[in-house]
């Protein structure tokens, strides 16, 4: 089942120079392909495009503030059961019952400062590509 999955290293992964680390457990994996690639800081209307779900949430200000704190990395990751997969490799959304060997049990710490963002379903994918790299994917 070939898919593709929005992926975002976010600010503090930036910021602590693990994307690379982080792009490389991607790569490691047999099939899976990067097709997209950018560093960009994200403005508000395309935060709110992303996560405007969650608005009203208590953590939707602190998230959205956070997301544009610094450049992101922006990945387009294809590949056999791909949405799945990249959230297995980053582990719950908090970082401290992430199992070790996941992105976030190796580098988190903090909910907020969970280091990567991976698209949860098809439709997410989708909808969230269309919107960071519209007429690209
Ligand atoms: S929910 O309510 O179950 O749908 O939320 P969840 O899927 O766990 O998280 C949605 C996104 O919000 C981020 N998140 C947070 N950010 C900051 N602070 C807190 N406390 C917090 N809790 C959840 C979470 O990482 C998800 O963002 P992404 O970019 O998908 O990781």
């Amino acid at each position: 089942m070939t898919q593709r999955s929005l992926v975002l290293l976010k600010p503090d992964a930036v910021r602590r120079g693990l994307t690379g680390e982080i792009i490389s457990r991607i790569e490691r994996k047999a099939g899976w392909q990067i097709t997209a690639l950018e560093l960009r800081t994200l403005d508000a209307e395309t935060l709110e495009q992303h996560y405007g779900e969650h608005k009203g949430k208590p953590f939707y200000e602190p998230l959205v503030e956070f997301m544009a704190s610094g450049p992101v990395v922006a990945l387009v990751v294809e590949g056999e059961r791909v949405i799945e997969g990249v959230r297995a490799l980053a582990g719950p959304t908090d970082p401290i019952a992430a199992a070790p060997g996941s992105i976030r049990g190796d580098y988190g710490v903090i909910v907020r400062e969970n280091l990567i963002h991976a698209s949860d379903s098809e439709e997410s994918a989708e909808r969230e590509l269309k919107i960071f790299f519209p007429g690209r994917v």
